[in-house]
């Protein structure tokens, strides 16, 4: 039968302590022990059902790593304080002194500046590679090369990785290809694809309330466990932990994630067709025009359509940030950095998001000044936003009367 993410999430079934339809929540840090040799055994691994510390898990981040892992369609999950804190410590248990990644250049601001400038220190190399030509990917790994490591659809470019070709590739070198999922959940399942680890900033469309950071790392139970391990898991000791409050929250939204995907899709389709009918710039996986259009369909589970995300670019920031003051005053959105909320969210990545990536990258890559990403939002009513959006291009001259 066809993997379907939403079916699976739907069928994560629990029963609170009391019979609550919710789980009920974990309000302890540490856990009691009737015998001091169930205590040891539980340090050992080896006492299934017992919790030792909350820094390695509680029945509420158990769940809500379940359901995560029910959803990426992988054995396990961890969840974690952060979506950063989810991919670092995957790259530092995966890769020791000496070891190199080949990434993607369109990432993250924060990803790109751990590889950068943070795991060099470790003496954790990174090559940097335009991730749509796997010829180059290729060609730039090395004996020490441990990770190909990429967004599904990158921040703030949305360049389409092809999951499936990229894990051939990995596998040819026995390599792990490591993605970042953000952007495109239920939309896009890369471990059916190939991927071996699947990461999530769950403060994104995950949780999609913007009222806490999170993340999450979806892969095998033997990956899982080793990061848990309390004497080398790069989880368990750098303590980027999830509370169980917050994990207890995200759950009950992770319920509504496929009814909130598929309305940030519809409504990024709108806009995206729009303004491109009205001569604007506009990157969107879903229009003809994108490069991976066709890619990204081979890959997508359809019902989810193309994700919120689309960028326009307006010419140069002065404009950029004129037309996004304006889109605020009109209360079409927030000037604020981040994605998945349920109002659109919008900012210039040149200076926020990916201000980590020098001017000079960043122009190489095509990230230009004028660029504005959105992160559509769930309007119920989005040909009302679109006019009011247009209205304050025109007023803002990004465009002519005549053509809009
Ligand atoms: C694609 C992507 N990955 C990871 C992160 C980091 O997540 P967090 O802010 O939850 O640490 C972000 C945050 O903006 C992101 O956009």
């Amino acid at each position: 039968m066809k993997f379907n993410p939403a079916n699976d999430v739907q069928d994560h079934h629990h029963f609170g302590e009391f019979g609550g339809v919710n789980p009920s929540i974990s309000d302890s840090a540490t856990y009691t022990f009737l015998s001091a040799k169930q205590m040891f055994d539980t340090f050992e691994g080896k006492a299934e059902g017992c919790y030792l510390y909350s820094r390695h898990s509680s029945p509420s981040t158990l769940y809500l790593g379940e359901a995560l892992a029910a959803m990426e369609g992988t054995e396990a999950a961890h969840v974690t304080a952060s979506g950063m804190g989810a991919i670092t410590p995957v790259i530092l248990q995966l890769c020791d002194a000496g070891n190199h990644i080949v990434s993607s250049r369109t990432i993250y601001g924060g990803t790109y500046a751990f590889l950068k400038n943070f795991a060099p220190k470790l003496d954790i190399n990174t090559s940097f590679v335009d991730i749509t030509k796997l010829d180059m990917v290729e060609a730039a790994i090395t004996e020490n090369t441990k990770i190909i490591f990429c967004e599904v659809v990158s921040n703030p470019l949305l360049e389409i990785a092809n999951i499936k070709r990229l894990a051939k590739i990995a596998k040819n070198h026995n390599i792990k290809l490591v993605v970042d999922n953000t952007f495109s959940p239920l939309s896009i399942s890369p471990y059916k694809l190939g991927a071996d680890i699947v990461m999530h900033s769950l403060t994104k469309f995950i949780n999609g309330t913007n009222d806490t950071v999170g993340g999450v790392i979806c892969g095998t139970q033997d990956l899982i466990d080793q990061l848990r391990s309390v004497n080398d898991g790069a989880c368990m000791l750098l303590g980027s932990t999830m509370d169980s409050l917050r994990a207890a929250s995200i759950m009950k939204n992770l319920r509504t994630l496929h009814l909130r995907v598929k309305q940030h899709s519809y409504n990024a389709q709108y806009l995206a067709e729009k303004f491109e009918k009205d001569g604007l710039r506009t990157v969107y996986p879903g229009l003809q025009s994108h490069p991976s259009h066709e890619q990204m369909k081979t890959m997508m589970n359809d019902e989810f359509g193309f994700s919120g995300m689309l960028t326009i670019d307006v010419g140069c920031l002065d404009k950029a940030n004129a037309l996004m003051e304006q889109m605020q005053h009109e209360k079409l959105g927030y000037l604020a950095v981040s994605l998945g909320f349920y109002k659109t969210l919008f900012s210039a990545p040149g200076s926020s998001t990916s201000s980590e990536i020098p001017e000079d990258e960043q122009e190489e890559m095509g990230l230009s000044d004028g660029l504005i990403r959105f992160s559509i939002g769930l309007d119920n009513d989005i040909e009302r936003t679109y006019q009011k959006m247009k209205q304050c291009m025109i007023d803002l001259d990004v465009l002519k009367p005549e053509l809009a």
